[in-house]
């Protein structure tokens, strides 16, 4: 069996599982990370070393999703399964994940360089503080952050639960094609498989597809 990079329109390639799985654990962590850190008292071992390490990692998740950007722009999308209505909601989720990272790295890096100070990644490099000393620049990003994590966290609980919805209850492949299973055997691999709306359900080995034009 040989391992495919790139999407096809059947399936996702390993590069777009990696990045998405990979970054699904990133956020989750940072999130969690997020939340313990700003409850440390000053005397606390973690009270220095957590945020390090929280703004370390915010630039890897920042580096990731430009590349991830890029990766999604020059590949095919596997074609959606389900209803219009869920294609639709999902295309449009999908697009504020993007924005939404996007706008937490940014509102992350004001509230370090609010005082000037850059942003160091895990002492081998550093990002200059490029916008600083703004009037209340630290609280304001800081409560943007914090809103913004929330309401990423918010949807990606749904996005999870829609997930296990398709799997669960619409038995299709959606959740699978994320996994590495092809939703289409016979066109498995194949990049020129045909753009229509299906409903490919499993059940018992075998596999079931409605097409809808
Ligand atoms: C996906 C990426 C990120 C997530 C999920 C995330 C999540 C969080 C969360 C949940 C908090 C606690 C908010 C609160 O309860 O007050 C927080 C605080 C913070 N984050 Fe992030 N963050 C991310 C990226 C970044 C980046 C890239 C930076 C900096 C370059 C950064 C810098 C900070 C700082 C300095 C705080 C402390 C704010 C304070 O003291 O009130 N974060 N983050
Ligand atoms: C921080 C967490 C997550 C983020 C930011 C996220 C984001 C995304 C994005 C942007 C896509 C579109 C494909 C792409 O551009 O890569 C996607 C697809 C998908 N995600 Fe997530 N995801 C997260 C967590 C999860 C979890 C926990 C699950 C399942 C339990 C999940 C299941 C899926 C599935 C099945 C697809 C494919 C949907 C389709 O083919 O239409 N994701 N996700």
């Amino acid at each position: 069996m040989s391992i495919q990079l790139r999407n096809t329109q059947s399936k996702y390639g390993l590069i777009a599982m990696l990045l998405h799985w990979g970054m699904a654990i990133l956020i989750v962590g940072m999130f969690t990370l997020g939340t313990y850190m700003v409850e440390l008292d000053y005397y606390h071992p973690w009270y220095k070393q957590a945020p390090d390490l929280h703004r370390s990692f915010g630039v890897i998740v920042a580096g990731l999703m430009i590349y991830r950007l890029g990766w999604r722009l020059s590949n095919v999308r596997p074609r959606a399964l389900g209803e219009a209505w869920e294609h639709r909601i999902a295309t449009w989720l999908h697009r504020l994940f993007y924005v939404l990272i996007a706008a937490i790295v940014v509102s992350g890096y004001l509230i370090t360089t609010a005082d000037g100070q850059p942003v160091s990644v895990f002492n081998w490099f550093k990002i200059p503080a490029t916008i600083s000393g703004f009037d209340n620049q630290e609280d304001i990003a800081g409560e943007i952050h914090e809103w913004l994590t929330t309401t990423l966290i918010v949807l990606v609980f749904l996005h999870a639960l829609a997930a296990l919805k398709h799997h669960f209850i619409n038995r299709d492949y959606t959740l699978l094609r994320m996994l590495g299973k092809s939703d289409s055997p016979i066109t498995a691999g194949q990049p020129d498989a045909p753009m229509t709306s299906q409903r490919t359900t499993r059940s018992n080995n075998t596999t079931t597809t409605t097409t809808k034009e």
